[in-house]
């Protein structure tokens, strides 16, 4: 068993990043609920605490705190902001309210370095976000560093093992906090810093079958990366207890849903359902131009389709989902917005509540890089895991406006070259996405003596690091070049190939 870092959860919207930069520093971390006992964290081989921040205020009669006795138990405690507080507060100190609420930049001048703030320089930036501040510090406790509104921004208890700062040290803002971080795990907590996804895979698998035990687990599979590593890791844990479910909405690309059908059902012989539903959806979107009602269609006939696949698979308790962090904050931080909105079909919406199903979401706590990494750990390829973003509503948002058969066809034979090439010269992995859109627009062209009236597709290249901005790709003309060539050649219907230049915003990636 890895050394753990307990990390106390009082709320904050930081709590996962802690848990992550404590991977970072290849220490195993493990968030548990704020109020959770001493004894359990003692019987868990904890090898330090940490208290993470919280939208509450300690001078609050009702807002959380942690078991006393785990400032009893031997083992070193770091509080970050509302953990500071509660360290200042509960130990005998003092707490007052703010006049000057901190929040963003800050300046932190260093006294006196400790183990905490070894190695760093004496004035450092930092991010802030709190109300209020630690006017008296508890017995054996002293000030080792300050910021210009908080005398108290950094203290220790060197003896007891208890530090405490106002800062967070977590955000990429805080210059050098992952160092302080370091400092804590390596040099007071003494982790070895040898826990690697190998174990997290290990790890993960144990906490599915203490959650699951002999129950069934029903998983929407979309063939992405995060779907695609849930079933692996899933699969490896609880077997044929897993059934998967793909739908084919016949919006995908080439041979996309033989691919998935050769990876999990000949390689990691998952029981995996097919259903196969194009000319349902087809139908469903006849005559359907506008891109927010084709979405909705798309999402309504895909959540009863679903429905139905999982009814002929029998009775489950769970259905499992590749959630992600960066989803939970997403819909938690912007509840409402249309971008947590666009991925609610993805997720099946009022699904689990009415077919009474728990969920499991193995993938919670870690980022999309993590969940490559524990791709490739549970073997599945690297071209799986490094997929680009393919978006739920598949090329039904990349035929503009009405969907026929024939534009798909095209699209698809178009894609695939686009595709190839992006691989070929290396591109692909460089950029964030690489796709074409579909224009039902006839030019006019020629090709041999012929006149020809065809259609138009319009190649997407963009680099990204979230997809909230984008730019678009500068790729060598004479990629570019290969590119056009290829598929006015062997398109057939295709008689010009342009590309898009525009940036998001004001653009946005896909072209509906
Ligand atoms: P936009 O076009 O809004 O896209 O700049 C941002 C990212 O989201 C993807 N996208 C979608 N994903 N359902 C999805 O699951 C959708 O309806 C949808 N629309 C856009 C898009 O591919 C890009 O990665």
């Amino acid at each position: 068993m890895s050394q753990t870092i307990a990390v106390l959860d009082f709320g904050s919207q930081y709590t996962q990043v802690i848990a992550r930069r404590i991977r970072e520093c290849s220490v195993y971390s493990k968030i548990y609920p704020f109020a959770t006992k001493a004894e359990k964290l003692k019987k868990d081989g904890v090898v330090g605490i940490i208290l993470s921040g919280g939208p509450s205020s300690v001078l609050l009669k009702d807002s959380p705190r942690p078991d006393p006795a785990i400032f009893k138990l031997g083992v070193p405690v770091l509080g970050i902001c509302y953990g500071l507080q509660l360290i200042g507060h509960m130990l005998g100190g003092k707490v007052e309210k703010s006049t000057h609420r901190e929040f963003g930049k800050g300046m932190l001048s260093v006294k006196k370095k400790g183990k905490l703030l070894a190695g760093l320089p004496k004035q450092l930036k930092v991010w802030n976000s709190h109300g209020d501040r630690v006017i008296e510090l508890p017995k054996g406790f002293e000030g080792i560093a300050s910021t210009e509104n908080s005398s108290v921004a950094v203290v220790q208890d060197a003896k007891r093992h208890i530090y405490g700062m106002q800062f967070h040290p977590e955000v990429v803002h805080s210059e050098r906090g992952i160092e302080v971080i370091k400092n804590f795990l390596v040099g007071i907590c003494k982790c070895k810093g040898d826990w690697q996804m190998s174990d997290y895979v290990d790890q993960a698998v144990q906490n599915i079958r203490d959650t699951v035990g002999d129950k069934r687990v029903i998983l929407g599979l979309s063939g992405g990366v995060d779907s695609s590593v849930a079933a692996a890791l899933i699969h490896k844990a609880i077997g044929d207890q897993l059934t998967c479910v793909f739908v084919d909405n016949g919006l995908l690309r080439k041979n996309e849903r033989q691919k998935v059908e050769q990876i999990f059902r000949e390689n990691f012989h998952i029981d995996l359902r097919v259903a196969k539903s194009g000319p349902r959806f087809l139908k469903a979107l006849k005559g359907v131009t506008d891109p927010e009602k084709k979405r909705k269609i798309i999402g309504r006939e895909f959540v009863k389709v679903f429905e139905e696949t999982i009814k002929s698979v029998g009775h489950a308790d769970y259905l499992a989902q590749g959630t992600l962090y960066p989803d939970v904050i997403e819909s938690v931080a912007i509840g409402g917005n249309p971008a947590a909105l666009i991925k609610s079909h993805h997720n099946v919406g009022g699904l689990p509540k009415r077919m009474k199903l728990k969920l499991l979401e193995p993938l919670r706590e870690l980022f999309k890089d993590e969940v490559r990494a524990l791709g490739e750990e549970l073997g599945l390829t690297r071209e799986m895991v490094w997929r680009h973003p393919f978006p739920g509503p598949g090329l039904g948002v990349r035929v503009i406006g009405e969907i026929k058969q024939k534009y798909l066809k095209i699209l698809r034979e178009a894609d695939h070259i686009l595709l190839e090439e992006m691989k070929r010269s290396g591109y692909y992995d460089k950029v964030w996405q690489a796709f074409c859109v579909f224009l039902p627009v006839q030019t006019v062209g020629v090709m041999g003596d012929e006149r020809t009236y065809d259609y138009v597709i319009a190649v997407r290249v963009v680099e990204s690091l979230d997809a909230m901005t984008a730019d678009w790709a500068h790729i060598p003309h004479s990629i570019l070049q290969t590119i056009s060539t290829r598929i006015i050649n062997e398109v057939s219907g295709v008689n010009r190939v342009v590309l898009d230049i525009s940036s998001k915003p004001p653009s946005t990636i896909e072209w509906e």
